[in-house]
C-alpha cells in the first residue's frame, strides 16, 4: 500500500523480504537491566539472514482479567452487561474461566515457547466494597504469579484494565475528584501483597481511550442515547445520581484524575516489596497526515501527549497499536474503499507497529515494550501475516537502535471483546465456548517458535 502521508515518515510497507533484507541490528536490553538502567545489548543478523533478537527480549502474550477470568460480578461492567436493554452484545459470563484454569493456561504459554505473560489483576475482586480488601483474592493473584515463576515466565502485571469495582463507578468513577486517592490505596495494598513476585508492572491500560473515542466521534447519537439510558438504569440500581463509565465519561476530567493516580500508584509500587519497572500502556494509532491542513499533530498532542509525558517519568512506555488512521483537516478519515478490514472494522495495517514504536520512543525517551498488538480475525493465516509484518517493524526499530525490550501479543486466547462479545477472535489459542477446551492455532505455534528461538 502506498505511503499516503505528507511527510513520508510513515506507512512503509514492510514485507517479509524487505524485513530479511533489512536485517535487524539493534538495541534492546535484558529484562532485568531495566530497573537498573544498564545499557541494552545488541541483536545480531546471522549469515542465513535470520534476525536474532537481543538476549533477554520479552516474548509474551497478554490477557485482561474481565475478558478471560469469568464471573467478575462486582465490576461495573457486569452490571451494565446484564441490564435490559444493554449495549453489550452478550454478557461476559464465564469468559474463559481463566480464574480457575490459570495454571493450565500459564503452562500452555510456556509450552508454546513464550517467556512472558501479561495479565491484569482485578480491582473489583480485590476491593469488592470500598475500603474492604479481600486477602483471598490477593492470594489468588499470588498463586498466578507463582505459576508464572514455576514455568520460568516473567509476569507483567496490569493494575487496571478498564473495569472498576461497582461501588467506584457509583461514586463517580474516574470523573470524581479525589479518585486518585482510592486508586493509590488499592495499588498500595496490591503492590504490598504481590510486589515481590512481579516482573514488570503497568498502572493503567490505555487510559487515553476516552480521548481516542471523543476524537473519532465514535459513538453515533443513537448509541449515546441508549448508553445514557443504560447508565441511568445502573445509577438507579446502585442508588446513585451518576453511574460513571470510563468509555462514556468526560475524557478531560478522567485524564486529570488518572494522571495523578498514575504517579501515586508508581510511588506505592516503588515503596513496596520487589524491584520492578513500572510503566503505562498507551493506545496509539499510526496517524498519517492527509493534506497540508491535516489535524494529525493536534490529534497526537491531545490523545497521546499527556500520557507520553507520564511515560517519560516512568520506567517504560507500553505501546499498543492495531491499525493506522488517516487524519485529514476535519479529523480521521474512513479507510479507503476496498482495503482489507479486520473483524473490528480496522484497516489491516501491521506497519502501524513500527511507526508507533518510533513515535513513542522519540517522545517518551524511555525503553519501549510492545504490550499489545494483534488482530481480530477468523482467518489465522491473516494473523500470521499481520504479526510477521509487525515484527518486521520491531526489527527495523531495533536496527535503528531504538530500545525495544519486548513484544507481547494480544491475545493468548479468544476472549470477551467488551461490547462486541465473543465474536472477534484475537486469540492465538481458540477456546471452545461450550467446553472451554483450548486449541492452539497455527499462529500460536508459529509465534511461539520465534519466541523460543529468539530469532526470526
Ligand atoms: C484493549 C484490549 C482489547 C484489544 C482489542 C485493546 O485496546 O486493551 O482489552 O481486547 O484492544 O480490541
Amino acid at each position: 500500500m502506498a505511503d499516503t502521508s505528507v511527510d513520508g515518515s510513515h506507512g512503509s510497507n514492510v514485507t517479509r523480504r524487505t524485513f530479511v533484507a533489512r536485517g535487524a541490528v539493534g538495541a534492546a536490553g535484558l529484562f532485568a537491566s531495566l530497573s537498573l538502567g544498564e545499557s541494552p545489548s545488541r541483536a545480531d543478523v546471522s549469515k542465513t539472514g535470520s534476525v536474532d533478537f537481543p538476549r533477554g527480549f520479552l516474548w509474551g502474550v497478554a490477557t485482561a482479567a474481565h475478558q478471560v477470568e469469568g464471573n467478575n460480578v462486582n465490576s461495573d461492567l457486569w452490571l451494565l452487561e446484564h441490564l435490559k436493554p444493554t449495549l453489550f452484545t452478550e454478557p461476559s459470563g464465564d469468559a474463559c474461566d481463566h480464574y480457575h484454569r490459570y495454571k493450565d493456561d500459564i503452562a500452555l504459554v510456556k509450552r508454546l515457547g513464550f517467556n512472558t505473560y501479561r495479565f491484569s489483576i482485578e480491582w473489583a475482586r480485590i476491593e469488592p466494597e470500598k475500603g474492604f480488601f479481600s486477602l483471598a483474592e490477593l492470594e489468588h493473584y499470588r498463586r498466578m504469579l507463582a505459576a508464572c515463576h514455576e514455568q520460568g515466565l516473567t509476569p507483567m502485571v496490569t493494575f487496571w484494565h478498564f473495569t472498576v469495582p461497582r461501588w467506584f463507578a457509583a461514586i463517580g468513577g474516574w470523573e470524581r475528584t479525589g479518585a486518585d486517592d482510592l486508586f493509590a490505596r488499592y495499588a498500595e495494598r496490591a503492590a504490598k501483597h504481590l510486589g515481590d513476585m512481579i516482573g514488570a508492572a503497568t498502572t493503567f491500560n490505555e487510559p487515553n481511550i476516552p480521548m481516542v473515542l471523543k476524537w473519532g466521534n465514535l459513538f453515533p447519537k443513537a448509541v449515546l442515547t441508549a448508553a445514557g439510558a443504560m447508565l441511568q438504569q445502573a445509577a438507579h440500581r446502585t442508588g446513585t445520581d451518576h453511574f460513571s463509565d470510563f468509555l462514556l465519561g468526560d475524557a478531560n476530567k478522567q485524564r486529570d484524575v488518572m494522571l495523578p493516580a498514575h504517579y501515586r500508584a508508581i510511588a506505592a509500587m516503588k515503596a513496596g516489596p520487589g524491584k520492578y519497572p513500572v510503566g503505562v500502556n498507551i493506545a496509539i494509532s499510526d496517524d498519517q497526515a492527509i493534506g497540508a491542513d491535516s489535524q494529525r499533530d493536534v490529534k497526537r498532542t491531545t490523545l497521546y501527549g499527556p500520557w507520553l509525558e507520564a511515560a517519560a517519568k516512568s520506567d517504560f512506555v507500553g505501546v499498543q497499536t492495531y491499525t493506522r488512521s488517516r487524519v485529514g483537516k476535519d479529523g480521521d478519515l474512513p479507510p479507503e474503499a476496498g482495503v482489507e478490514l479486520t473483524q473490528m472494522g480496522y484497516e489491516f495495517w501491521p506497519e502501524s507497529l513500527e511507526q508507533t514504536i518510533r513515535y513513542a520512543a522519540q517522545h517518551a525517551k524511555v525503553p519501549v515494550y510492545v504490550t499489545e498488538n494483534g488482530i481480530g480475525t477468523e482467518d489465522d493465516t491473516r494473523r500470521i501475516e499481520y504479526t510477521m509484518r509487525a515484527l518486521a517493524g520491531v526489527a527495523a526499530c531495533l536496527r535503528d537502535k531504538i530500545d525495544v525490550r519486548g513484544y507481547i501479543h494480544w491475545s493468548l486466547m479468544d476472549n470477551f471483546e467488551w461490547n462486541s462479545g465473543y465474536r472477534p477472535k484475537f486469540g492465538l489459542v481458540a477456546v471452545n465456548r461450550d467446553t472451554q477446551e483450548r486449541t492452539p492455532k497455527p499462529s500460536a505455534k508459529w509465534l511461539g517458535g520465534i519466541a523460543k528461538r529468539n530469532s526470526f
